[in-house]
């Protein structure tokens, strides 16, 4: 960059010799020279700025990387309020286009602050060199300039903020409109879709638009302001070549160098307007940033041990928001080597409870323990290891049902991940594809039917082989021939293992060893289905009223219907 400048302000001072030599009528094999010298010039000013432009380029792009890196990193140690609390399109737009911004914003910094100023730098010392007292002159004007730019600012800010908003809002349209395209179609939703992606598609425009008009109305201000300048210079110039009688070379080198020094000063003065996006790109990924990392990794806690695998809940409480009480002074007990049903009324807090046991929240209250370890005072990494769970909504990545499955172990090996599908019963409807394994399950499973997409989840489940499995309703989406299957499936896998499972369907529910009814966030009855029964308390009511008086509660094996 400097040479870049150098060679600039060099050319500028340049045009004295070269007037001064016309003007004489001799020198015209020193003005060859010059003419050549000046040409070299430019060649040096060019090869400089490719030098400068690649590396900025590089250095603007590694700076890219290293943000979108960090953000991501940052992301994965957020917890769950953390997510629930925003819409993925946000994240996305903060991690893809804020990041971007800030490299653009870089970029005209560093160029402006080095091949700008140091341009203009050497261009003012040449018009000094030639003209003190214009120079003073010329100088005089630039705080005006400025002044009036800086007022455009806090516009041009704000359409930034409004841009970037609207962008997460198309984003969030597109996605839901491909993610819900089924409920899109069934509910005719496609007009008012459309008017909130127009709206949100307006909406940019309009605050680009205004960015750009904030950032356009600078020309005028800088051209008027160094048409000042250059006036009043040209008018003192003249009165001193042609009435004091000045050596017109100074005069012109002089005109020559201001000339070149606006294109650089008026980018110095907008410096601060064309950074407003970037700026306001890189205060939303320092938000993001700032957020402190909740899931800390302490390397210094202790792994959980699991011996035998006893969960125990001791006067737990919970609340997702303040004033609004999910678990109320819970207490409950997971018996090693035994299924424990949470079972009750929706929104009772069964998957709170499941939830809670992963740490993804942290009780307000209380204390949850794993064979006497508190799980609080664990490696947060080791307590998620000795856990296999299957959500209530599953979740499939992108790509095969092979590499779904196989995330339930890192290394698994193909005998592995067939075992686990045939455990949770898919593997005749995975080699009913024509791809079998290698079949691609569409995004999050679309292309999947909802009890396959279960049954996949399980074996994932299934393949980890973790001392404690937690199934939210494991079977919802099951047949009831698909159900007993992978009820048989369970059966096995409970010997030497806890198992806590969220059951809706009298299958599940009977097959427990025990029945944990929650209600209102607290474990309002325990025990087994026959002694349930017989209390003929909440549970004998629950059962009553979801599978009628008549249900008969036939144990695993017999065909048990409910209707
Ligand atoms: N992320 C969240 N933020 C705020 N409230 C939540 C959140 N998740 C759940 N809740 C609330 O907590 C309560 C318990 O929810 P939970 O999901 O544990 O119920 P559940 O017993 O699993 O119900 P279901 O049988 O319908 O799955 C509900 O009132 C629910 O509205
Ligand atoms: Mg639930």
């Amino acid at each position: 960059m400097s040479i870049g400048a150098g060679a600039t302000a060099l050319s500028a001072w340049m045009l004295k010799p070269v007037l001064n030599h016309m003007v004489d009528g001799e020198g015209f094999k020193t003005l060859q020279y010059l003419a050549a010298g000046v040409t070299g010039l430019f060649f040096v000013r060019g090869l400089a700025t490719w030098g400068y432009q690649v590396v900025l380029a590089r250095t603007g792009n590694r700076i890219v990387a290293s943000v979108q890196r960090k953000l991501y990193e940052h992301l994965l140690q957020q917890d769950m309020r953390f997510f629930h609390g925003r819409h993925s399109t946000e994240l996305m737009t903060h991690l893809g286009g804020a990041a971007s911004g800030v490299r653009d914003a870089l970029q005209v910094v560093i160029t402006s602050a080095g091949r700008d100023v140091l341009t203009l730098v050497g261009l003012i010392i040449v018009m000094i060199i030639q003209d003190p007292v214009m120079a003073l002159i010329a100088l005089s004007i630039m705080p005006l300039g400025g002044y009036a730019l800086n007022r455009l600012i806090r516009r041009v800010r704000q359409s930034a903020r409004r841009s970037y908003a609207g962008s997460a809002l198309i984003l969030e349209t597109i996605q839901e409109t491909v993610q819900g395209i089924r409920i899109v179609k069934s509910f005719n939703l496609e007009a008012s879709m459309r008017k909130r992606m127009n709206d949100a598609v307006r909406e940019v425009e309009r605050s680009v638009n205004r960015m750009a008009s904030g950032q356009a109305i600078s020309s005028p201000i800088s051209d008027g302001v160094a048409g000042i300048a250059i006036g009043a210079v040209i008018f003192y110039g003249s009165w001193r070549v042609s009435i004091a009688g000045a050596d017109p070379g100074s005069f012109f080198s002089f005109v020559g160098a201001l000339l070149m020094a606006y294109e650089p000063g008026k980018k110095i003065a907008r410096l601060h307007l064309d950074i407003q996006s970037g700026l306001t790109g890189a205060r939303m990924i320092y938000e993001v940033l700032d957020t402190p990392a909740q899931e800390k990794t302490e390397t210094d806690l202790p792994n959980l041990q699991v011996s035998e695998g006893r969960i125990t809940f001791h006067d737990v409480s919970f609340s997702y928001r303040d004033e609004e009480p999910v678990l109320d002074e819970l207490n409950l007990v997971a018996e090693p080597n035994s299924t424990t049903a949470l079972v009750g009324p929706s929104g009772g807090g069964k998957s709170t409870i499941v939830a809670l046991i992963q740490r993804f929240f942290q009780p307000a209250d209380g204390q949850i323990r794993i064979d006497g370890q508190n799980i609080m005072d664990v490696d947060l990494a080791s307590l998620r290891d000795k856990i296999a769970f299957v959500s209530q909504d599953v979740f499939l990545f992108r790509g095969t049902i092979r590499d779904n499955i196989a995330m339930g172990k890192t290394g698994a090996t193909e005998d592995e991940i067939v075992d686990a599908a045939r455990m949770a019963n898919a593997h005749d409807f995975i080699m009913g594809f024509t791809s079998g394994y290698d079949t691609n399950v569409g995004e999050q499973g679309a292309q999947l039917s909802g009890g396959q997409r279960q049954r996949i989840a399980i074996a994932r489940a299934f393949l980890k082989n973790a001392p404690i499995i937690l199934l939210d309703e494991p079977t919802a989406a099951l047949d009831s021939e698909s159900e007993r299957e992978v009820q048989k499936a369970l059966d096995s896998l409970r010997h030497g293992r806890t198992t806590i499972v969220v059951a809706h369907r009298l299958q599940t529910i009977v097959n427990s060893d025990r029945i944990c009814v929650i209600e209102n966030g607290r474990a309002v009855e325990t025990g087994t289905h026959d002694e349930l029964i017989v209390a003929k308390g909440t549970y004998h009511a629950f059962f009553a009223t979801q599978f009628g008086e008549s249900a008969t509660p036939v144990k695993f094996g017999a065909s048990a219907r409910s209707h």
